[in-house]
């Protein structure tokens, strides 16, 4: 195998799903603990001490204690280069967890023990498996008091209809959580309660082992035979191709917060998880060991860092091999020339120029405002498009002006940017200018973000007026005027910045009503 090929079979690039509070940054932070690109675990969001968690880093995060904007990080673990690209996990997220989900080649879904599978994590679920990728399963926080691993086995099952294989069982729950089983080895691994910030203490013993009572107690290990007894005999097999189809979700026990289950799962993870995977281009399948360089962008951030103020474009690499200065072509751009410049890669807010990088990692350059998300980038010579990144239907509405009349180059210039990096959508009415514009986002923190992003950034006061649509729909049908639609009084027409038209409906009851109403009309729910 060339060192080329060697270099891209040993990346893995993954994001961590989860609901708000199912412990997404702790394990993130516990991952980065243990392959060794942290030396301290902090106390995460540092709401009980100073100290962030290293992918906790926008203002507005630290002021609200949450992760606003996604950041990346790479590290190096059993030979392979993991790379970890966070994701909002507020209960208000944004298309940046979505968008992120479209770069990456796997998923670990975090899910706690004691709450089981809860609404956010069955809309990001909903998208790993639009794109068929494999994911991976923590159920954490058997610290804490738990649901009966079986029943949450069969909750996963039912509600996001993906069948599971326990990779290891959990010894107990609450303050009786010993550790794990591991099925393949038959042993057990048993923590010593350690401070959570270093790497936990495990024994390691067979299950036949005589000692097993004094690391686990009698009732744990008689529970455990049954526990044992019955796995083996019921359930999914450990199919592969499953797994890799996304169809089977190996399932893996632990507490983050303690460091129990951590290590196996990233053992497991990196010899289970796939190398970067072919993507589709309108001309067809891009192999990642394709020479040739290809990348698209996923997410665009402005202003990151005070210190920098700058826009990123962060692209992932789909093919080939990326080294600094090469000459790359923007296929939206005509197939224009040009030298990424000072191509980054991220720690948080730390950031280090690359000189080279491989598929399936991501790399950030400085962009003039040239690219938009979903653009391809490649070598000259490869002329190839990337399928696009949908837009995500926003769900909530507001109608936003300026307060200051004076200020309208400024507020018209923010609301541009801030939409193009695709943090907000912006609409207009059909007959109106740029005074006020129709803000649409997935999540309500997205409307705070814009505020203190405009007044800090743009220096721009904002009124933000609630709209009541809930749904918003494209109208697929080339060349039809809207206004000669049936509709019902409370629908809205509105102009996205491409010219589409759309609707903004305030129930499902509407949406089928303009349906039946106009026939021919299509309607559709993403825009690509
Ligand atoms: P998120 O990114 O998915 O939103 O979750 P995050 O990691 O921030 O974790 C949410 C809370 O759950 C945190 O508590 C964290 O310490 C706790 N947590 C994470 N993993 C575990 C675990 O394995 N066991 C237990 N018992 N707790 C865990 P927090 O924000 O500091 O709030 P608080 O609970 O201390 O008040």
């Amino acid at each position: 195998m060339s060192d080329f090929v060697k270099e891209i079979s040993r990346r893995r690039t993954f994001a961590i799903i989860s609901h708000p509070d199912a412990g997404k940054t702790t394990l993130t932070e516990k991952l980065l603990l243990y392959g060794g690109a942290i030396a301290l675990a902090g106390s995460v969001k540092g709401k009980k001490t100073d100290r962030h968690a290293v992918s906790d880093w926008m203002e507005i995060e630290k002021q609200r204690g949450i992760s606003v904007t996604s950041s990346v990080m790479q590290f190096e673990y059993g030979g392979c280069c993991v790379n970890i690209l966070d994701t909002p996990g507020h209960q208000d997220f944004s298309e940046d967890t979505y968008r992120t989900l479209m770069a990456v080649d796997s998923a670990v879904m975090v899910i706690d023990a004691a709450k089981g599978v809860e609404n956010q994590t069955r809309k990001l679920f909903k998208v790993c498996v639009m794109r068929h990728i494999p994911i991976f399963t923590f159920i954490n926080k058997l610290d804490r008091d738990s649901k009966n691993p079986f029943d949450l086995l069969s909750e996963i099952e039912d509600e996001l209809g993906i069948s599971t294989y326990p990779m290891n069982f959990p010894i107990g729950d609450g303050v009786d959580f010993k550790g794990v089983y591991d099925r393949e080895t038959k042993h057990i691994l048993s923590y010593e309660q350690g401070d959570g910030q270093h790497e936990a203490k495990a024994v390691e013993a067979d299950i036949n082992d005589p000692s097993l009572d004094a690391l686990i107690g009698e009732r744990l290990r008689l529970q455990l035979r049954d526990d044992i007894e019955l796995l083996e005999g019921a359930g999914d097999d450990l199919d592969m191709d499953k797994v890799r189809s996304g169809k089977l979700s190996p399932v893996f026990f632990g507490s983050a917060l303690n460091n129990f289950g951590v290590e196996p799962f990233l053992k497991n993870f990196i010899m289970m998880s796939p190398a970067p995977l072919p993507r589709e281009t309108a001309e067809g399948i891009v192999e990642p060991t394709d020479p040739a360089f290809t990348a698209f962008v996923f997410k665009i951030q402005a202003n990151m860092n005070k210190a920098h103020r700058d826009r990123l474009t962060f692209l992932r690499i789909c093919s080939g091999k990326f080294e600094r200065d090469m000459e790359v072509c923007h296929v939206q751009g005509g197939m224009k020339k040009m030298r990424l410049s000072q191509p980054q890669q991220m720690m948080a807010d730390s950031r280090e120029v690359i000189e080279e990088a491989y598929a399936g990692d991501i790399i950030g350059v400085f962009d003039p405002g040239i690219f938009s998300i979903g653009d391809t980038v490649c070598s000259p010579g490869k002329s190839v498009m990337f399928e696009g990144i949908p837009t995500f239907a926003p769900e909530h509405f507001a109608r936003i002006r300026h307060k200051d009349t004076m200020k309208r180059k400024q507020f018209v210039k923010g609301a541009t940017q801030i939409a193009q990096e695709g943090a907000i959508q912006i609409f207009r009415e059909p007959d109106s200018g740029m005074e006020e514009v129709i803000v649409g986002v997935v999540g309500m923190l997205q409307f705070d973000v814009f505020e203190h992003r405009m007044r800090t950034e743009y220096n721009v006061e904002i009124i933000n007026e609630g709209l009541p649509y809930q749904y918003i729909r494209w109208i697929a049908n080339d060349g039809l005027d809207p206004k000669t639609l049936n509709l019902s009084s409370d629908t809205k027409i509105v102009k996205d910045f491409k010219d589409n038209y759309l609707l903004l409906f305030t129930s499902e009851w509407n949406i089928r009503w303009a349906l039946e109403k106009n026939e021919g009309l299509r309607l559709e729910e993403f825009n690509r």
